[in-house]
């Protein structure tokens, strides 16, 4: 399947990206990661793997009006970002670190499309599975990932210190079985029709 005919980009982060990350990270968390953890996971963790998602230029963007405002810098395309995601490779398990979508951007599928990309790359990676922990009342987030074929595994008492709230470990079911490469599969071509008939967002 052609990623070119997303609505959106995904790229590795950066470090310049860090602090549009960070704008995203404290409308998304009460416990925000600093610069500094953002630094450490993309310059020196080399089990860690980060992307970010921004709009596709438009059209008009793309051509004269996109080098006046210098939308591309080195062939990458400079739209704002609007989520974002990472995980650890852990021994033969990738382990979801964080994924964001910026407010105005969330129900248009840009979480699932990050997800999706992450899974992806942990099967690239050889990860047996997929693992993460998310917040006994985080529903948005559940379905998302029930969608994907997490289910609970396990929770950690307390895990989270700002407000002692349990968490719930999601997990996949074996990346390598066909069923679940079949499920993926299936998942990935509905995703891809639905967001390919959508054209790219207006920045918010
Ligand atoms: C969780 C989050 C990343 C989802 O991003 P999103 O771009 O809005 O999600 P999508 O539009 O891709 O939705 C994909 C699926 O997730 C589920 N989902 C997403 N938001 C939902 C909501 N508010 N209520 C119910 N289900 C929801 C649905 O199953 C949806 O599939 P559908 O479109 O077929 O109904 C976003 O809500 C977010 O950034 N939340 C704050 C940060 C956070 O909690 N991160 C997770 C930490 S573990």
């Amino acid at each position: 399947m052609n990623s070119d005919i997303l609505p959106y980009i995904l790229q590795p982060m950066r470090v310049q990206d860090i602090p549009e990350v960070l704008e995203i990270e404290r409308v998304c968390f009460s416990m925000p990661w600093s610069a500094h953890a953002y630094r450490y996971e993309i310059e020196e963790n080399t089990l860690s793997w980060y992307v970010v998602a921004r709009p596709a230029p438009r059209q008009a963007e793309r051509g004269l009006l996109g080098k006046i405002l210098n939308l591309r810098s080195a062939g990458q395309p400079r739209t704002p970002i609007i989520g974002y995601g990472g995980f650890w490779m852990m021994v033969d398990e990738a382990h979801i670190s964080t994924l964001a979508v910026a407010p105005p951007y969330r129900r248009r599928g840009v979480g699932e499309l990050l997800l999706l990309t992450m899974i992806e790359e942990a099967q690239r990676r050889g990860a047996a599975a997929v693992t993460l922990e998310v917040r006994v009342s985080n529903l948005p987030a559940q379905r998302l990932y029930e969608k994907y074929g997490f289910t609970v595994q396990g929770r950690r008492v307390r895990y989270y210190s700002d407000n002692g709230e349990d968490a719930y470990i999601m997990t996949t079911p074996p990346l390598r079985s066909a069923s679940y490469r079949e499920t993926l599969e299936a998942l990935k071509a509905r995703l891809y029709a639905r967001l390919s008939s959508e054209a790219p967002p207006v920045a918010q």
